[in-house]
């Protein structure tokens, strides 16, 4: 299958938790052989090719060009349009534009305001340079559904349409309605067109951290625990049975969601943009890796169990915390610790272990955030997939092998022991 193509992708956050991922899957190659030519990596933060753990060279993958130190937040289109120029080879060959980036901002209106300029530069230096473009993705994310409103915003499961209901007050919060009005107003009268995939829960892999991977946060947890319990990997006595509860309330750990895996997401995106008349025009796709909802209170004990430990529910005494929490505060938990505490306390343990890189490849600035999703995430929030299986794309795959198939990464890639 497949024949060779001149396809030039471009990956901006190639160091994120999907742009990784995708980059992984165009050089895997995905969907297959000659489907790309040349894929771009961009990255922020530098990146050695060396311990990107992307598939090595072959007579198969697409020649790959790792592009390290682009920091979108500083200057303007014309200014971005000169230093691609000048760093990327080929740039006016490019056909395809993945866009994983993401920046935090205390402040939501501000964090709009600098997430879309980013966005508009990217998109008005392409426009300038690349006459060949066809196609460009980028992730929403439920949030774009009201997810952050305490109890969430609209009764699931949550279907694409609900996205123009949003309250005004809350959609100007959230920078995905101003990506959509950006990719309509530069794609009019181009030869390009856009679609927006829309995920819960990404469970993957970074060779160097992310700031919010729910998956490196709880395996960080999860391995300290373990060998803090002596059932560590290389410990030799595995006889006791050591039980972790639920790092949150019985709400969030029985609420209905959709996880994908960062495999699911970059394969759904590659194949959008590689079927413009069926994925473009601005169409927007929930994406899951399958229909059935969980919850993370049905996960946890699978996952503690790849850890050699027994997961419980929540602890008894945390029946009172079932209340839906602002992100920005701090989870009330009678834990001992969160694991965002608990990793810092014992991140010293890493390196004795050998998990020489987990201390500067964990979550960071995340941290807080991901120790509040078992606590304020209490109300249902699972997505139809109905509009992604009318696509033709890949059917449902068992959640839990995005987290495990994480995990091995992770270790290998020494972020766990
Ligand atoms: N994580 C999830 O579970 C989740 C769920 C739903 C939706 N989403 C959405 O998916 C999108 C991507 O998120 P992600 O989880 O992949 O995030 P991530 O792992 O934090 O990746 C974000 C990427 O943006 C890059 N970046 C940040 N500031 C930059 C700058 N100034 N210049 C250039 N690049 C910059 C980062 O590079 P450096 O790290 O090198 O700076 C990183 O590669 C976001 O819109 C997010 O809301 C994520």
């Amino acid at each position: 299958m497949g024949g060779e193509s001149n396809n030039h992708a471009i990956v901006f956050g190639a160091s994120g938790l999907i742009g990784w991922a995708l980059v992984d899957q165009l050089l895997s190659p995905y969907p297959h052989a000659g489907s790309f030519s040349k894929v771009t990596a961009a990255t922020n933060r530098p990146l050695n090719l060396s311990e990107s753990h992307w598939p090595p060279a072959d007579s198969h993958r697409p020649d790959l060009q790792l592009v390290s130190g682009v920091d979108l937040r500083h200057g303007d289109a014309a200014a971005l349009a000169e230093c691609l120029k000048r760093e990327v080879k080929d740039i006016e060959s490019v056909t395809h534009i993945y866009y994983l980036v993401f920046t935090a901002v205390e402040d939501d209106i501000e964090e709009v305001a600098t997430n879309l300029r980013m966005f508009q530069n990217v998109i008005d230096a392409h426009n300038l340079l690349c006459p060949n473009l066809r196609f460009v993705t980028f992730p929403g994310g439920t949030r774009g559904y009201g997810i952050y409103m305490p109890g969430g915003t609209f009764t699931p499961p949550l279907t694409e349409d609900m996205v123009n209901n949003l309250p005004p007050s809350y959609a100007k919060t959230v920078v995905y309605p101003a990506y959509r009005e950006l990719l309509n107003a530069a794609s009019k009268g181009k030869k390009w067109t856009w679609c927006e995939v829309c995920p819960d829960a990404i469970i993957g892999f970074t060779p160097n951290g992310s700031q919010f991977s729910l998956a490196l946060h709880w395996a960080q947890y999860l391995s300290l625990y373990a060998v803090n319990h002596g059932v560590g990997p290389n410990q030799a006595s595995k006889a006791t049975t050591v039980e972790v509860p639920f790092p949150g309330n019985p709400a969030s750990a029985n609420a209905l969601f959709t996880p994908v895996s960062s495999k699911t997401i970059a394969r759904f995106m590659i194949y959008a943009s590689l079927h413009p008349e069926t994925c473009g025009g601005g169409r927007l796709f929930n994406i899951a890796d399958n229909e059935a909802p969980c919850t993370l209170g049905e996960i946890w004990p699978q996952l503690a169990k790849w850890f050699g430990l027994v997961g419980l529910g929540p602890a008894e005494n945390m029946q009172d915390q079932d209340r839906a929490l602002n992100v920005s505060e701090l989870p009330q938990t009678n834990l001992s610790s969160t694991p965002g505490e608990y990793v810092a306390k014992h991140r010293d343990t890493f390196a004795k272990h050998g998990a020489v890189n987990a201390a500067s490849g964990g979550v960071g600035v995340g941290s807080r955030q991901l120790d509040s999703v078992g606590y304020w995430l209490t109300f249902d929030r699972q997505l139809s997939l109905k509009k992604l299986r009318e696509t033709g794309f890949e059917g449902d795959k068992d959640p839990i092998q995005g987290w495990l198939e994480s995990f091995e990464k992770f270790r290998s890639a020494g972020l766990i022991i």
